[in-house]
């Protein structure tokens, strides 16, 4: 089964992903220090690749953050390449990279999209001076699992609704999965990155105390556990229904650069690392003006961009899945109306930058 197709296309990721965007604002600084400081001595294209880039509003927003960055001190030609699943709805995006658009302002960046999957190699080897994903490396390039019982997420539950169950084993499992893929991707990107060259991952994920899945999942769980009482889906359908999604830890994501004895620890210099919060846009209005409708709506539909390809192509058996799936999210955002308190959200992220040994 595919784990996923990409997030909710037509523009409804990019109308909902204002916390994304604030969790990679964090680290623009970062690459912006590393743009002014990369080696530009030589000739020919400069470029800058993102993956997992969605729609494309939030990754074109980082290139026109890092195209005068590096412009400040080079005239060479600079590519800018959004990269997704082949199944990602690309359209807002090439029509925002249409060099009419002059989209970041300077005649000599050109833009190009590429589809494949990030954990495999996509440019040419030594292509690459500055490579990044945000919020992206999280979503698995398969499923560990064949069914995951107890909840729809194998980090399981909050601690504030102990409302199922997630074993070790099962946790173990998509810890492993999500260590394989990091892996996969920092190999990919080695062998496109030029020496010298940048890799920035930034991920949401899981700190000491707070998850950034703690109340949207728990939210969705509650949702489709109302569909299963209702009689639309099985007890199995939703045995074998989980987000094919892993909430790493810092150290999870540094680990194998850290390690000695990974081939990645040779390839790859740790410059930089950081566990941070982001105050969440919707969250923030809700505490100033208590509005609770305009909040369930805002996070609701911020998290149905990113589950609703997965929840459809989980429940896909279903004899009316459309009607499922409009009815889990409208109990979910009615279930955010009436007890807010039962899903506080919190957006937890984590990044590294790395330098591609020479
Ligand atoms: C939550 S969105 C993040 C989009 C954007 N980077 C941002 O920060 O707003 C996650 C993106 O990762 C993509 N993705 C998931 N698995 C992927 C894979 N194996 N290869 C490439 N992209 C993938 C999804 O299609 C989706 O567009």
């Amino acid at each position: 089964m595919q784990v996923t197709k990409g997030m909710v296309g037509h523009g409804f990721y990019d109308g909902h992903s204002a916390p994304q965007w604030a969790a990679t604002a964090h680290v623009l600084s970062w690459l912006e220090e590393t743009a002014a400081e990369l080696d530009l001595s030589g000739s020919g294209t400069v470029t800058l690749a993102d993956f997992g880039c969605s729609e494309g509003r939030n990754s074109i927003g980082v290139m026109r953050h890092l195209v005068p960055a590096l412009r400040a001190h080079s005239d060479r030609p600079i590519q800018t390449i959004h990269s997704d699943l082949p199944t990602n709805d690309f359209s807002d995006l090439f029509e925002l990279l249409d060099p009419e658009g002059g989209i970041f302002e300077d005649e000599h960046v050109y833009s190009s999209a590429v589809g494949g999957s990030m954990f495999r190699q996509l440019l040419p080897p030594a292509s690459v001076q500055m490579a990044m994903t945000f919020n992206a490396i999280g979503f698995l390039s398969r499923r560990p699992l064949d069914r995951l019982p107890g909840y729809i997420l194998a980090n399981g539950p909050s601690a504030l609704n102990p409302i199922g169950h997630v074993s070790e084993f099962e946790r173990s499992s998509f810890a492993q999965q999500a260590d394989a893929d990091l892996r996969s991707f920092a190999r990919a990107r080695a062998a496109e990155i030029v020496p010298g060259g940048k890799l920035l991952i930034e991920v949401f994920g899981a700190g000491e105390a707070l998850r950034t899945c703690d109340g949207i999942y728990d939210v969705l769980n509650d949702a489709v556990l109302d569909a299963l009482k209702a009689g639309m889906l099985t007890q199995e359908a939703y045995a074998r229904y989980y987000q094919p999604v892993y909430m790493r830890t810092l150290d999870e994501v540094m680990a194998p650069f850290e390690d000695s004895h990974s081939d990645l620890s040779t390839l790859f210099t740790l410059e930089r690392s950081e566990l941070y919060e982001i105050p969440v846009s919707f969250v923030e209005a809700f505490k100033q003006n208590g509005d609770v409708e305009a909040y369930a709506k805002a996070y609701t539909d911020f998290f149905r961009a990113f589950t609703e390809t997965s929840l459809r192509l989980n429940l896909s058996d279903s004899a009316d899945l459309d009607g499922l799936v409009r009815y889990v999210y409208t109990r979910a955002e009615q279930r955010v109306r009436e007890t807010p308190e039962r899903y506080p959200f919190n957006y937890i992220a984590m990044a590294v930058l790395l330098t591609r040994k020479g």
